[in-house]
């Protein structure tokens, strides 16, 4: 074991993801280095509980963690994130190596807390409360002299107050609550002057951002437009916007501010009116192809993907179908699927005609085809047309290609990964290349360079 060395293990979503990277770099800053299971003193799980499946690989992370360290009581196991949120202190019980739980405010306190129970080795800590504003984060980026990568991501709010009827995040990461407009483009700021070419702003229901009491008075298009005028900023990109709350303004961004990458993460979950309604996303499928018409009207060449629920409490094979043909009708290019499951605390698991498994995978299994389907198709277009598309270049290719130079991979503004050889010998990593698209892979996309590297 190596003194003051902590490790992290996450799960679940990019707001997730963002969260252990800030906790990395918040122990970094207090004199902490970064270990393998194997050697860390503190051990952090950051946990998902959207679905049944994430949750499970909690209980299997700690069991893990149990088997690695021998039960080594003076390794402190810390939980945070969503499941610590819900099940608290449950967790003291549950493993003795456990001796910290922070929620998702909570977690803004987690290094200080970890300092403190490595200092009193038989404390027990809970950070569960839900504060009532966006809780500034300390060490923010800059303090921890890590450099951000051509990518950077910055979170602008915290919390959902939707309530969609299966989902469990509006208990779990609590009442939505803006970061101010100034905060958040101090710290897009900071990254650009680190090396970012490219920042996705994160929420779990972005285009609400300032409409809930902590808002600052800046709409959601306002701050596109603030983020997208930084020097230095190359495209920009956003997750999740829930599509009841796209308005006008954020339609309009599409066409004017070209930092803003035409791909779009727009979740439909599901496409019959009724499970729609059942659902209570607070729009049909009629507004949902509206607004898609409308933001092709702005960006033509805008690729859109989706999040998908299938086998909600009393789908039918109709309602499916009406999943299927809505799929098509907005040609998205790829999609995230899951099958339904139930979540205690949220609405769904109370509504009756739950579907069988087998049903509810053969639901899953049709989705995918056509997903895959319209993925290629979507893909080998770009192919055909010899799309000149430009790579922000994010390091070399996992497996090296058939040319003489090495093969890189970078993204296209659709997001996707493409792979291009560049010239040997320099490192590539957050230059822009202009290239050609050749071929095509299941997920992935060959090019040639036809410029030099900026
Ligand atoms: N805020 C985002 C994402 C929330 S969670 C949004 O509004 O879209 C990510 C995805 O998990 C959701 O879009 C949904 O498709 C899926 N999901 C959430 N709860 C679920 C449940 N109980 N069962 C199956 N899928 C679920
Ligand atoms: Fe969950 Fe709905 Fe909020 Fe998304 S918008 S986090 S699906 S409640
Ligand atoms: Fe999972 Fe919590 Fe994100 S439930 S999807 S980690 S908000």
């Amino acid at each position: 074991m190596i003194e003051k060395s902590y490790h992290i293990i996450t799960f679940g979503c990019q707001m997730n993801v963002h969260d252990s990277q800030w906790l990395g770099r918040a122990l970094t800053a207090r004199g902490f280095v970064e270990a393998s299971l194997e050697d860390a003193q503190v051990v952090v799980v950051n946990t998902c509980s959207v679905r049944e499946k994430p949750e499970q690989k909690v209980m299997s992370a700690l069991g893990r963690i149990r088997h690695v360290t021998g039960g080594n009581p003076d390794v402190l196991v810390g939980v945070a994130g969503c499941v610590a949120q819900q099940l608290g202190e449950g967790f003291f019980n549950k493993e003795s190596q456990v001796r910290l739980v922070a929620g998702s405010d909570g977690i803004s306190g987690a290094p200080a807390a970890i300092e403190r129970l490595l200092e009193e080795p038989t404390l027990h800590l809970s950070l569960l409360d839900f504060t009532s504003h966006y809780v500034e984060r300390e060490a923010g980026p800059g303090t921890s002299g890590s450099s951000s990568g051509p990518v950077a991501f910055v979170n602008i709010m915290q919390g959902c107050d939707n309530f969609c009827a299966y989902c469990i995040v509006p208990f779990t990461r609590g009442r939505q609550k803006s970061r101010s407009a100034a905060a958040i483009l101090d710290e897009c700021r900071a990254v650009l002057e680190r090396g970012a070419r490219e920042i996705t702003l994160l929420g779990q229901n972005v285009n609400a951002f300032g409409q809930d009491k902590r808002g600052d008075g800046t709409s959601f298009a306002q701050l596109l437009r603030q983020v997208a005028g930084l020097p230095g900023l190359e495209r920009l990109r956003y997750v999740t916007p829930h599509p009841k709350d796209m308005g006008p303004e954020d339609v309009a961004a599409f066409a004017e501010l070209p930092q803003l990458c035409p791909r779009l993460h727009l979740p439909l979950q599901a496409g019959s009116d009724v499970v729609l309604r059942s659902m209570r996303r607070r729009y049909d499928s009629a507004a949902f192809l509206r607004l898609v018409d409308d933001l092709r009207a702005a960006r033509p060449d805008l690729a859109l993907s989706t999040d998908l629920i299938v086998a909600f409490p009393g789908e039918t094979e109709e309602d499916f179908q009406d999943t299927l043909a809505m799929m098509r009708a907005c040609n998205f290019m790829s999609s995230f699927s899951f099958i339904y499951s139930d979540r205690p605390g949220a609405r769904a698991a109370l509504f009756p005609g739950k579907i069988a498994p087998d049903v509810a995978q053969d639901r899953l299994r049709r989705l995918q085809a056509l997903q895959d389907d319209l993925g290629a198709r979507w893909l080998a277009a770009r192919v055909e047309n010899r799309d000149k598309t430009t790579l922000l270049m994010e390091g070399p290719s996992p497996k090296p290609g058939e040319s003489a130079e090495p093969s890189w991979q970078g993204r296209d503004p659709y997001g996707v990964p493409v792979h291009v050889p560049l010239p040997a010998g320099a490192d590539h990593t957050g230059f822009l290349v202009q290239t050609v698209i050749t071929e095509a892979k299941k997920h992935s996309l060959l090019a040639v360079r036809t410029g030099e590297p900026w």
